[in-house]
């Protein structure tokens, strides 16, 4: 691996072009790895955990000596940590004090359409304040505030939450609108992987700042003045772990389990380590733990994907560093593993880790084709699913509950596809039906490489309402590449 330093000489092979920060940036590997906060809830009750929320500017530190300006759940950058049980109820509520409308939206949830976070359903700003360019017809509209509702009826995974607002998600969670959503369940604590302070969540996300230190994001217009950096998707030149520019932690020569989101807009990254015997055990995707524990030297993971795995530096010696880095685009530096000490290890990867299996392809099931493509439609130009530019008022597919279905998708450029509600498995790509290095386990979000051809097997349960699917390169999102269907 050539390492570079950061920021420089990037050339982003995959989405728009890289948008340069202004600021004084910090050598990488000063700043210690924040952990973002576990929220409490105010009361509980039999079933049921409740909390508050508040959405709000927050002037905050992100690159040393200078002050950034975020939107954030409770003013944080990324938002608190919700840790909750399978089964228990999460009921949050949402207060927007903000100055622009909001929705919240749960990534990988099975969350009742109410709840679910449609892009129209917004908490319009409690201050009344400027929200002209938010006022759209036919949502749920609420003042600010707005109750969501998560049962949690699913097994234990490494969920997020994030701003879902219509034509607006990618500068809304660019600001900070994102955070994670644990849910444990008693199979997964029957484990003995790496706990406590030994696991730990990495949040990765790129930014670019101006040199106030103010975030650096294009303008979004429509039409011929779109900017190149936006229309193709915002990739940015430092890379934050939990909101730390190019952070570093100190480690015991232990196993830890890494709880791995991609929260960036647009960009991809392939993880890996720049020396020694470090590699990736995963044991888990976007939808919980994969049967038996699978090894990576290198992770790929696209926007919106998560990567549960365990890494065990046993094998280093105190004083060794480990640098995380990114192969793709020359921007290599990510964050660093300081080796302290030796320690007592309790944890092991067991060779089962749970009994998820693999359903095998059905016979005789309906399928549907969902055709990721640039193109224009009517005066919209920009992203579109099937030749449609997303309209909250088309239901794309009428899907009955309690059916397997097969779900095809096809693209041009590269798109990271996610639905909502239900997870589901990736039975081909490219034809062949191995499922490929990434792919395994229950999925949400699956990365579509370009002009390829993914098929995947879904089955939604519960709840009939409005769902969506669309790409999760948020600017791709906000330009339209998202449609609705209805669960039956
Ligand atoms: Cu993570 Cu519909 O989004
Ligand atoms: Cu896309």
């Amino acid at each position: 691996l050539t390492l570079t330093s950061c920021g420089q000489e990037a050339k982003p092979a995959q989405a728009g072009e890289l948008l340069r920060s202004k600021a004084k940036l910090p050598a990488p590997f000063q700043v210690p790895l924040p952990i973002p906060p576990v929220k409490k809830p105010i009361r509980s009750d039999a079933k049921a955990d409740y909390y508050r929320v508040v959405q709000r500017k927050a002037s905050l530190e992100i690159l040393p000596g200078l002050k950034t300006e975020v939107m954030g759940y409770d003013g944080l950058f990324p938002g608190p940590t919700f840790d909750v049980r399978s089964g228990r109820t999460t009921v949050v509520e949402q207060v927007n004090e903000l100055d622009v409308s909001t929705v919240v939206h749960l990534h990988g949830g099975h969350t009742p359409a109410p709840s679910d976070g449609w892009p129209l359903d917004l908490i319009m700003p409690a201050n009344g304040g400027h929200t002209e360019h938010h006022m759209m017809a036919g949502g749920d509209m609420t003042m600010g505030k707005r109750t969501y509702t998560y049962p949690n009826t699913q097994r234990a995974a490494t969920l997020w939450y994030h701003d879902h607002t219509m034509d607006y998600t990618a500068p809304q969670v660019y600001r900070g609108l994102f955070g994670l959503h644990l849910i444990r369940d008693d199979e997964e604590d029957n484990l003995t992987l790496p706990k406590g302070d030994r696991e730990i969540p990495l949040v990765i996300a790129d930014r670019a700042f101006d040199a106030d230190g103010s975030f650096l994001y294009p303008a979004a217009k429509d039409g011929p003045g779109v900017e190149p950096a936006y229309m193709e998707g915002v990739v940015a030149d430092v890379t934050l772990v939990n909101g730390a520019p190019w952070p570093v932690h100190e480690v015991d020569a232990v196993r830890y389990r890494f709880r791995i989101l991609n929260a960036s807009n647009a960009r991809r990254y392939e993880l890996a380590f720049s020396n020694g015997p470090a590699k990736f055990v995963q044991i888990g995707s976007d939808g919980g733990l994969l049967d038996v524990p699978l090894e990576h030297q290198t992770v790929v993971i696209a926007p919106a994907e998560r990567f549960d795995v365990i890494v065990d530096f046993s094998q280093y010696h105190p004083g060794d560093e480990v640098t995380l880095v990114n192969k793709l685009d020359n921007i290599a530096n990510i964050m660093r593993f300081k080796v302290a000490r030796k320690a007592v290890d309790e944890s092991n990867i067991p060779a089962k880790l749970s009994s998820y299996a693999v359903t095998p392809r059905p016979t005789g099931v309906v399928r549907r084709e969902w055709r990721f493509r640039r193109g224009s439609a009517g005066d919209h130009r920009g992203w579109t699913i099937n030749g449609k530019a997303f309209d909250p008022a088309v239901m794309q597919a009428q899907v009955k509950l309690d059916q397997y279905e097969i779900w095809t998708f096809v693209t041009d450029v590269h798109h990271p596809v996610h639905v909502h509600l239900a997870p589901f498995q990736v039975l081909s790509r490219g034809g062949k039906t191995k499922v490929a290095e990434y792919d395994h386990g229950w999925k949400d979000t699956v990365d579509i490489r370009p002009a390829e051809v993914v098929e995947v097997l879904v089955k939604f349960t519960a709840h009939k309402g409005k769902y969506l699917i669309h790409c999760h390169n948020l600017e791709h999102e906000d330009m339209a590449m998202m449609a609705a269907f209805e669960t039956i």
